[in-house]
């Protein structure tokens, strides 16, 4: 029986060649302008054989921005250098959508000085070490409670990368809501302690989630967005004792958009036996009936299992495909894979990011 990881999908409005997803992967080597570069082309054309490219987290704004170097897509330079990546996947057959991204408090003000502290929901720091615009391990700053009045315009913000990304060729945009970051930091009440409407019920927690949405959808259309969540990860100090209550919510809700799908970085379940977490997770998904892309931990022999056993529509692969250009060829003959080097996931030129070799080159 042919792998269902290998078979088309329909996802959204499109139909996709298979259901290998590239995970958004940040690897720090846009140019100082934070602009897509060539060595950037070649990378995302090497990884077009992906059903979808899921790209590399983008920033919808300076002050959106969380670590050195990660392309923008609020300024017109970086819209034609995105253009270049989104017409080198699409001459190899492949479809991208952009993953537009705020950080919100996972900021450092080095890196947008003009802006000032990193904003939040609350004026409450996130736990742990970030780094300057100069690489720098250092803690948290305090973030600037956002006004009522920024939120709307950060709305905006978000409204305006769709447009950026329809302009720059990507075939759709995922929304990043996931991994502490802005939208996460509004979700849950150890970073979201407000007293307005984005706070106190379940709904409001969830309601710059919705207003993002319905602007990402009024500009492209639902079968054009996406949108990651981690329901059962808590980076950074977020947590919050009913988060599932909350993500049932949201999840109900986003289902009737209709969205080309919901990206949920799941629970390794061959690696937990805490079955009530398990069920949680199930809980969540039966809620939804749109298609599904489930990541973390994969490797093809789980992924396969996932997709055929109908829990998750498609699997995206972050790490392996880092290391793999070639992955759905690689799962398609039974290859071995290339392994990963953590080293240069971040930063760097053409080391660990356009070299990894392709099959051919292998055997040559
Ligand atoms: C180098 C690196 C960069 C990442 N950047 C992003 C990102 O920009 N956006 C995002 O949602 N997740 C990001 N992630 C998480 C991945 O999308 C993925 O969920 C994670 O790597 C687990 O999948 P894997 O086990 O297949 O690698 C990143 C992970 C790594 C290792």
């Amino acid at each position: 029986m042919e792998n269902k990881l290998l078979t088309p999908l329909q996802l959204g409005d499109y139909s996709l060649k298979n259901r290998i997803i590239m995970a958004p992967l940040t690897r720090n080597r846009a140019n100082a302008d934070l602009v897509p570069t060539d060595l950037n082309v070649e990378y995302y054309r090497q990884r077009s054989s992906a059903g979808l490219f899921i790209s590399e987290a983008t920033q919808i704004s300076r002050q959106g921005q969380g670590y050195p170097l990660t392309p923008g897509i609020y300024s017109e330079e970086q819209i034609a250098g995105w253009q270049k990546v989104t017409q080198a996947v699409h001459a190899e057959g492949g479809r991208i959508f952009a993953q537009i991204w705020h950080v919100g408090r996972v900021s450092h003000s080095s890196l947008h000085p003009k802006e000032g502290l990193p904003v939040a929901p609350s004026a409450i720091a996130a736990e742990g070490n970030t780094m300057t615009a100069n690489w720098q391990q250092v803690p948290f700053e305090t973030p600037r409670a956002l006004k009522v009045e920024d939120i709307k315009a950060t709305v905006q913000d978000y409204r305006q990368a769709a447009i950026n990304a329809k302009k720059a060729g990507f075939d759709g945009v995922e929304l990043h809501s996931a991994n502490g970051y802005l939208l996460h930091e509004f979700l849950h009440e150890t970073s979201n302690q407000r007293t307005d409407e984005y706070n106190g019920t379940i709904a409001n927690k969830a309601r710059i989630v919705l207003e993002v949405i319905d602007q990402l959808v009024d500009v492209l259309g639902a079968g054009k967005v996406g949108i990651r969540l981690s329901p059962f990860a808590f980076p950074y100090g977020i947590y919050d004792p009913k988060s599932f209550e909350v993500y049932k919510y949201l999840i109900k809700k986003l289902d009737a958009y209709k969205l080309a799908y919901l990206h949920l970085v799941r629970v390794r379940r061959e690696e937990h036996d805490d079955q009530q977490l398990l069920d949680k997770e199930k809980e969540l998904w039966d809620n939804y009936s749109g298609t599904i892309i489930a990541a973390d931990g994969f490797n093809p022999k789980i992924a396969q299992e996932y997709v055929e056993k109908d829990w998750a529509d498609a699997v995206a692969f972050g790490r392996y495909f880092i290391a793999n250009p070639d992955l759905p060829k690689r799962i398609e003959i039974g290859a071995n894979l290339n392994p990963y080097d953590r080293t240069t996931f971040y930063g760097g030129a053409e080391k660990g990011y356009t070299d990894y070799p392709f099959l051919q080159e292998e055997k040559a």
